[in-house]
């Protein structure tokens, strides 16, 4: 994600700028310390969007403490569950990192338009990274546990853990 998350973040300034972000069911997983993690995210980056300038160091500090241990906590996960399919996520994770660190040296160059075009970006990824490689992992661990993809009952209905590609 790195410059490509601050060229869509940039791209994101055209579009009207969210100044929240919300807990959706469609980010349940089923997995309860993944979803208790991705709740915290969308904290984190609700209060990047939503702070003002003061307030914008603190926010930024909560979401680098917060995303790394995110990230370490499910790469651990998928190294402890022997996951097949690690590279593709671990490096979408090592991309945010990436783009965190550039972030943090423009914001120190006085670039807090920077830092809130990130937390646009981040607002943009998190639901397709979540479906996506994040739905992977908990599928994964769900078919270690059970033999079968979780049921997720919610006020959507009902649905399986979707298809992963590339997932057999
Ligand atoms: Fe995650
Ligand atoms: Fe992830």
């Amino acid at each position: 994600m790195s410059k490509e998350a601050l060229s869509v973040a940039a791209l994101a300034v055209q579009r009207p700028i969210p100044s929240s972000l919300a807990w959706d069911e469609r980010f349940v997983l089923g997995e309860e310390s993944m979803d208790l993690m991705h709740r915290e995210f969308v904290r984190c980056v609700d209060a990047l969007l939503s702070s003002d300038t003061g307030a914008l160091d603190a926010a930024l500090a909560a979401f680098e403490r917060h995303v790394r241990s995110h990230f370490a906590e499910e790469e651990e996960t998928m190294r402890v569950s022997r996951y097949d399919s690690a590279r593709c996520h671990v490096e979408e994770h090592a991309a945010v990192l990436e783009s965190l660190r550039e972030v943090k040296i423009a914001f120190g160059q006085g670039r807090a338009d920077v830092v809130r075009a990130f937390a646009i970006a981040l607002a943009d990824w998190f639901p397709g990274h979540t479906r996506v490689m994040d739905q992977g992992l908990a599928t994964w661990l769900a078919r270690q546990r059970w033999g079968g993809a979780p049921v997720l009952i919610s006020k959507l209905g009902l649905r399986a853990g979707a298809p992963i590609q590339g997932y057999a």
